[in-house]
């Protein structure tokens, strides 16, 4: 029997570490937050080819203002009595800043940061993940939080590629501010020693190698080379790369091993608070260490559970946050019609849709994208086909039916399904049967389907479209060497 922990939170970390994680239970954590660079990250998906044009998907945007919520966890950091020198900077930052969209994101990194340490072993290192516009400012709040003595690195993370500005140097490199909660912090350099000639200096480590005048020092290779510098050349993640998932920040993978190995051990707690698409969790999936990974976007949770399937195969995963019960989806439901469409579309493996044809509405909340065997002439025929998912999170009718099926014949796809929140009247499900059925390969389909999603949740109902797997919608994670198609128990 299994005995790892692996935990995927949805939800804003700050509750999810307050109200879920003990103290003193991580040893490692790894955080790359949003850098308030003021973007939207809208994700790309690959569509259909009839749907023409690609489709976007906003997974988080990054932007903080000065309002409400900002003034809320502002009084939150001030008031906090464990640490007056983070009160006391912050303070002067506000002074310094005035209320801007930076200090926004410092306070609302501040409080993240105050739990993190919380959840920390006394042994543990956190590594903050972050680029030269915040660095600065955060080294100082980290300073504030974890003690000046217990900074141990300023990482770079350099790479190469894009265009350069004309008037600047390139801006080509990432800053990871490791810090210990203690002295007593460990670190395995046997794990992550490398090659002396190794990340492309000309310099000869081997000159100073042998006895120093002078002294009676003598000095001799480690057989299993050097401690890296705090400068890391890894490439990032190119556009054609089989790791590449589609999700904008995904970090590479080598950059995450290097973490893990070098401040954690198999049987280890890693804790991702803004995990995105998982990089960290598949790192520390595939090094053996129990994993929690915490994500505010649903979108970044479903494609955790579908990489870690890719490559791992089905792993047993703590899911929280998540609608478990009719109730609780009704209540996300009306909490965030957005998260709640992404969920349920998540529910039946299928694809998010935005965007489509000239911004114009197009009446598609999803699509599923399968394929079915053709035989015709003696001979077989691998054929895609399409289903239009429409998700109705209140009431709806016999038109929402109507709709849909006009979506359907406009973009020339096989099926519609309708997944209502509320339960569908027998008028529409008898409108929906009046649709009639469509052949994919040796099996008929129903054209339109209408479910009940609380029938869903408790598996009474299936959709019925060819099966497939998962569908295309983001790269598949290249399996892991020696996993096979079976389910791991370990
Ligand atoms: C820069 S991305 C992380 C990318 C990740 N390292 C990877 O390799 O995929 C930041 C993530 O933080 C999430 N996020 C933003 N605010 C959050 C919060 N308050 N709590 C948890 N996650 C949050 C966003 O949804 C986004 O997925």
């Amino acid at each position: 029997m299994s005995n790892r922990s692996r935990k995927l939170f949805y939800g804003d970390c700050l509750s999810a570490m307050r109200d879920h994680i003990p103290d003193e239970s991580a040893d490692l954590v790894y955080l790359d937050p949003p850098f308030n660079s003021k973007a939207t990250y809208n994700v790309l998906f690959k569509p259909p080819t009839e749907f023409g044009e690609g489709s976007q998907i906003k997974a988080f945007d990054d932007t903080w203002h000065w309002n409400l919520d900002a003034e809320r966890e502002y009084e939150l950091v001030r008031r906090n009595v464990q640490s007056s020198d983070l009160a006391n900077l912050i303070e002067a930052l506000r002074r310094f800043l005035n209320t801007n969209d930076m200090l926004a994101y410092l306070v609302h990194m501040a409080n993240r940061l105050l739990e993190v340490r919380r959840v920390m072993k006394d042994t543990a290192s956190v590594y903050l993940h972050c680029d030269p516009t915040a660095s600065h400012y955060l080294k100082l709040v980290m300073d504030a939080i974890f003690g000046k003595k217990n900074f141990r690195n300023e990482i770079i993370w350099a790479y190469r590629g894009g265009g350069t500005p004309r008037k600047d140097f390139g801006r080509r490199h990432d800053v990871i501010l490791r810090f210990s909660k203690s002295k007593n912090y460990r670190f395995y350099d046997a794990e992550i020693r490398i090659p002396y000639q190794a990340e492309g200096i000309d310099r000869k480590d081997d000159s100073m190698w042998g006895s120093h005048k002078g002294t009676d020092k003598v000095y001799k290779p480690h057989p299993k080379g050097k401690i890296p510098e705090d400068w890391w050349l890894i490439n990032v993640i190119n556009a054609n790369s089989p790791e590449r998932l589609g999700y904008p920040t995904q970090k590479p993978q080598t950059l995450l091993e290097r973490i893990i190995k070098a401040s954690s051990e198999e049987g280890d707690v890693v804790l991702d608070p803004f995990c995105g698409c998982g990089t960290s969790i598949h790192a520390s999936e595939a090094l053996k260490r129990n994993w929690i990974g915490i994500d505010i976007t649903h979108l970044a949770i479903t494609l955790v559970k579908k990489r870690l399937a890719d490559a791992f195969g089905e792993l047993p995963i703590e899911t929280h946050g998540l609608p478990t019960s009719y109730a609780g989806a009704m209540e996300l439901a009306r909490q965030d019609k957005h998260q709640f469409e992404l969920w349920v579309i998540g529910l039946i493996n299928a694809q998010p849709y935005k965007g489509g044809r000239k911004g114009a509405d197009t009446g598609i909340d999803g699509y599923l994208r399968y394929n079915y065997l053709e035989t015709g002439n003696g001979k077989q025929k691998i054929e895609q086909g399409t289903a239009i998912i429409e998700v109705k999170g209140g009431q709806t009718g016999v038109k929402d039916i109507r709709n849909l099926s006009e979506v359907v014949s406009r973009e020339e796809a096989d099926q519609g399904i309708l997944i209502s929140a509320v339960k569908p009247t027998k008028k529409m499900l008898e409108h929906a049967s009046a649709k009639g059925f469509v052949k994919l390969g040796t099996r008929d389909y129903p054209i339109m389907q209408v479910v009940w999603l609380k029938d869903l949740m408790e598996d009474t109902v299936r959709v019925e479209y060819p099966e497939s797997g998962w569908i295309d919608h983001t790269k598949t994670a290249p399996r892991e060497k020696g996993i096979n198609q079976t389910k791991l128990d370990d």
